[in-house]
C-alpha cells in the first residue's frame, strides 16, 4: 500500500461554507495550489445549515482554521459573525473570504477583486474613464459596481428587471464612494444610447447559464460593436448567447472563469501571504482550465 503523507498532524486548514458546496471547484484550485507552493495546507468544503452557521464559525475559530472561503447563499449573513470585515466588503454587502489570525476573524470581498484582475489579464485595459453598463442588481452587480467605482471609472449605466433593485444599487455607490451610476429600464431609448456610448459591457445575471443557453438579458444584439469589451460572469456555457452576440458585432468577449480563478488566487493571497507571479499565474490559470476541461 502506498502511504499517503498529504495530512499529517501538523497540516493546518481551509474550508469553504456554503449551501450546496457539492460543485464547487474551490477545493480543486486551493489544494492545487498548495501542493504547488508545497504549503502544509488542506482545503475541505463544508455543507452547512442555515441554523448552524454561527456554531460552525465559532467551530472553525476553535479548530484554528486559516482561514475560510464562503458560499451561497450565506456571503451577506456571514458578515455578523466577523470581527472586522473590510470597508469594502461592508459596501458590497458580502463577504467570501476569511482570515483568522488568532482568534480574531476579519472578512473580505475577493469576487470583485477576481472581476478586476481577469478583466486587466484578459483586455489588457484599465477602468479609469472608461463608460461602463453594468446588467443586473444582485449580489455580484453590487461588488463589481463598489469596485468600479473606486477605479475611476467615469459612469455606469446600470439596468435590471426589478428596477427598485437597481436604484438601491445605485444608492450605495452613489452615496458612498462616487456619483458614477445612473439607472436605466431596458426598453429607454436614453438606455440604448447608453449601451452604445459604452466601453464596456458586464452581464451579471445568471440570464444564459446552463441549461437556459438560447436566453440573453439584452436584446440589443445590433446595439454591440467593435470598440467594446463584453463581460459575462458566467462561465457555463463557454460563450454565452450574449458573448456570442457581442462577438458577431467584432466586439472583444471574456467570459466569468477568469473571474471565478482570481477570486480563489485573492483569498490564497490574504490567507498565505504569498504574491504569485504573472508568469506563475498564467500556468496555474491554464492548469485550471484543463480541471474544468475548459
Ligand atoms: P448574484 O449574487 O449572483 O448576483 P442575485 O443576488 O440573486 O445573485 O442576483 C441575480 C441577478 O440576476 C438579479 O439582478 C436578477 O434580477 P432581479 O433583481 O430582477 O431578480 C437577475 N436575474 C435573474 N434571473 C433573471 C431573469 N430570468 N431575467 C432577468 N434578470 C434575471
Amino acid at each position: 500500500m502506498k502511504i499517503d503523507v498529504r495530512v499529517t498532524g501538523k497540516t493546518k486548514l481551509l474550508g469553504l461554507i456554503g449551501n450546496p458546496v457539492e460543485h464547487s471547484i474551490s477545493p480543486q484550485l486551493h489544494n492545487s495550489l498548495s501542493s504547488l507552493l508545497g504549503h502544509d495546507l488542506v482545503y475541505v468544503p463544508l455543507k452547512v445549515e442555515k441554523q448552524n452557521i454561527g456554531a460552525v464559525v465559532n467551530a472553525l475559530k476553535r479548530l484554528e482554521f486559516v482561514g475560510f472561503n464562503v458560499t451561497v447563499p450565506y456571503k451577506r449573513e456571514i458578515m455578523k459573525y466577523i470581527d472586522e470585515n473590510t470597508k469594502e466588503a461592508i459596501l458590497m454587502g458580502a463577504v467570501n473570504t476569511v482570515k483568522n489570525i488568532d482568534g480574531r476573524l476579519f472578512g473580505y470581498n475577493t469576487d470583485a477583486e477576481g472581476f478586476a484582475r481577469s478583466f486587466k489579464e484578459e483586455s489588457g485595459v484599465g477602468f479609469a474613464g472608461k463608460k461602463v453598463v453594468i446588467i443586473g442588481a444582485g449580489g455580484v452587480a453590487r461588488s463589481i459596481a463598489v469596485k468600479l467605482a473606486k477605479k475611476g471609472v467615469e459612469k455606469i449605466s446600470l439596468v435590471n428587471r426589478t428596477p427598485l433593485k437597481a436604484v438601491e444599487l445605485a444608492d450605495v455607490v452613489n452615496e458612498n464612494i462616487r456619483e458614477v451610476v445612473q439607472v436605466y429600464n431596458f426598453n429607454d431609448k436614453t438606455f440604448m444610447m447608453a449601451f452604445e456610448e459604452s466601453d464596456i459591457i458586464i452581464n451579471t445575471t445568471s440570464v444564459g447559464m446552463f441549461p437556459d443557453v438560447n436566453n440573453t438579458p439584452v436584446k440589443v444584439k445590433n446595439r454591440f460593436h467593435k470598440n467594446q469589451i463584453v463581460y459575462d460572469v458566467i462561465y457555463n456555457p463557454v460563450k454565452t448567447k450574449f458573448l456570442k452576440d457581442a462577438e458577431k458585432a467584432g466586439a472583444k468577449v471574456i467570459n466569468g472563469l477568469g473571474m471565478l480563478f482570481y477570486q480563489g488566487i485573492s483569498a490564497y493571497e490574504i490567507w498565505t501571504g504569498v504574491k504569485f507571479s504573472e508568469e506563475d499565474l498564467s500556468k496555474i490559470f491554464a492548469s485550471f482550465k484543463k480541471i474544468l476541461k475548459m
